[in-house]
């Protein structure tokens, strides 16, 4: 039978497998940098990749040479040995050291540039099964699956984690830093411009790793400051008590005590104070829930709050099901928690 394929249609699977790891925006990529920290692993990881390719390139070339050469007869002349031995010291012994050893220093000078003294606005995070706790404690701020950041300035983020060992990864930033219990690590992030990248959990930690994700916002200074202003102002108004804006919102109120939530999670200048899920203060402002698993709308927090074992099964929170009235009161009350 004749054989109409080319081999490498074979790898044309293989090729389409890798272009998923494109993401549109390059959001989350190590690739396409916006810091100089980032912008040292990208040129460490382009320097091995050329390199190493090459390398790879020319085993298999001179591996493809010793197949296709004619097998050696007993009669023919030994004068090529000297050569022989050479190319063996020289390619077998001299290239690979060479080689080993350029990775080996560059790789101990990136870590070397990549060493922050820990200066600058404090956050901290801690990674829990399956979101991220985000707590400005100069600010008196708590938030969730998002870090927001001024940008040019060094942000030093304090990781811990409150269960099982979580890896902080955002890699349009910088490179990854373990998070563990009862071990703080600290990575030091500054963005160089501004924009909205994609943060990942890098440790295989449970059922759920693949959704632990986490959104981080890049605002030059006089916007960071507005909406440091902007939560505390929201907060000022829940401690003060503020009468909610309308009806529903008053309702949603009495159905997020009345259905327990507050067992759980926590809103600011209310009797909510249980520390087990997340900080809702700012819900309303969250750009997604779940840590990345939906946009954060009317819509979407509705289903969240029904069925969170179908949108992510094996999270902490409970279904709780609710007649249609309730819900949408309760939907508005977190969505006016800005
Ligand atoms: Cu947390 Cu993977």
């Amino acid at each position: 039978m004749k054989r109409t394929a080319l081999p490498w249609v074979r790898l044309l699977p293989a090729a389409a497998l890798l272009l998923t790891g494109c993401h549109p925006g390059h959001r989350q990529s190590a690739l396409h940098t916006a810091a100089e920290a980032s912008g040292e692993i990208a040129r460490l990881w382009w320097a091995m990749f050329i390199v190493l390719t090459a390398s790879f390139v020319l085993v298999m070339a001179l591996t493809w040479i010793a197949i296709r050469r004619r097998p050696r007869t007993d009669d023919s002349p030994t004068t090529t040995v000297g050569w022989q031995n050479r190319f063996v010291i020289l390619g077998g012994i001299a290239f690979p050291t060479a080689v080993l050893t350029w990775m080996l220093l560059d790789s101990l000078g990136t870590s070397r540039a990549l060493r922050q003294p820990p200066e600058g606005l404090r956050i901290e995070v801690v990674g829990y099964q399956w979101w991220w706790d985000v707590r400005y404690p100069e600010h008196d701020l708590a938030i969730a699956n998002e870090i927001y950041l001024p940008v040019g300035e060094p942000v030093v983020i304090e990781l811990s984690s409150a269960d099982v060992i979580h890896s902080f990864w955002v890699p349009n930033l910088h490179g990854k830093v373990d998070m563990l219990p009862e071990f703080p690590t600290r990575i030091v992030l500054r963005a160089d411009r501004p924009g909205r990248w994609r943060g990942q959990c890098a440790e295989f930690c449970g059922r759920q790793h693949a959704w632990m994700a986490f959104e981080v916002v890049a605002l030059p200074r006089e916007e960071f400051d507005a909406w440091l202003a902007e939560r505390a102002a929201a907060r000022a108004a829940l401690a003060a008590d503020t009468p909610p804006a309308n009806d529903a919102i008053a309702r949603g109120r009495d159905v997020f005590f009345r259905e327990s939530c507050h067992t759980c999670h926590p809103v600011h200048g209310t009797p909510a104070d249980s520390l087990i899920g997340p900080d809702l203060t700012h819900l309303g402002t969250r750009l997604t829930l779940g840590a990345g698993r939906i946009a954060n709308t009317d819509e979407a927090l509705a289903r969240w709050i029904a069925d969170p074992q179908g949108l992510k099964p094996g999270n902490l929170m409970p279904d709780t099901p609710l007649a249609d009235a309730d819900l949408a009161d309760l939907v508005a009350y977190l969505r006016s928690l800005r």
